[in-house]
């Protein structure tokens, strides 16, 4: 099976989503932000911080090239999407879902502890017109997964009918 790469936003929930489906399908799965912390050997924003978010992306975008295109099942950081080159090899290589969730959802599921360097700001219109401005690069995905108010079986089931 080609791989699949889980997409969204922030809080959408695509690691946990991708845990529950790894074991459903009996596929591995690997995690951008975990990869990228492992090779460098720094947290998120300790790279936000030092190295700037254009390397961050820079990781991103290399470490994508270099996982298995097969039988595998790839959660991706929120920003994964704003590289066109980044949109265009997932949908080349493997199966895309879009995790959407409303925003005001997002906000009542990811806390603001410092370990999200773009969620570091009070100014909550800040975070809308990212989530809009990325909005049209979600729906590039080959399946779009309405994840607002469903629960983790319920998204798992949705995924696997698509496959
Ligand atoms: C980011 C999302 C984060 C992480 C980094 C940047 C983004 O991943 O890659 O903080 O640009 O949306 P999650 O979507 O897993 O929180």
């Amino acid at each position: 099976m080609k791989a699949i790469y889980l997409t969204g936003f922030m809080g959408a929930g695509k690691t946990t989503i991708g845990k529950a489906l790894s074991e459903t399908l009996q596929l591995p799965v690997i995690d951008t932000d975990e990869y990228i912390i492992q090779q460098v050997g720094k947290t998120i924003p300790a790279i936000f911080e030092e190295e700037g978010e254009a390397t961050f992306r820079q990781y991103e975008r290399t470490f994508l090239r270099e996982f298995p295109v097969n039988d595998v099942i790839i959660t991706t950081g929120g920003g994964i999407v704003i590289q066109e080159e980044n949109r265009k090899w997932m949908k080349e290589h493997g199966i895309v879902f879009n995790l959407y969730c409303e925003i005001d959802e997002v906000f009542s599921r990811v806390s603001i502890d410092g370990s999200r360097p773009l969620l570091k700001t009070d100014d909550k219109s800040k975070v809308r017109n990212l989530f809009e401005s990325r909005s049209a690069f979600y729906q590039e995905a080959h399946f779009t997964i309405d994840t607002t108010y469903k629960n983790i079986e319920e998204i798992v089931k949705e995924i696997q009918n698509k496959l």
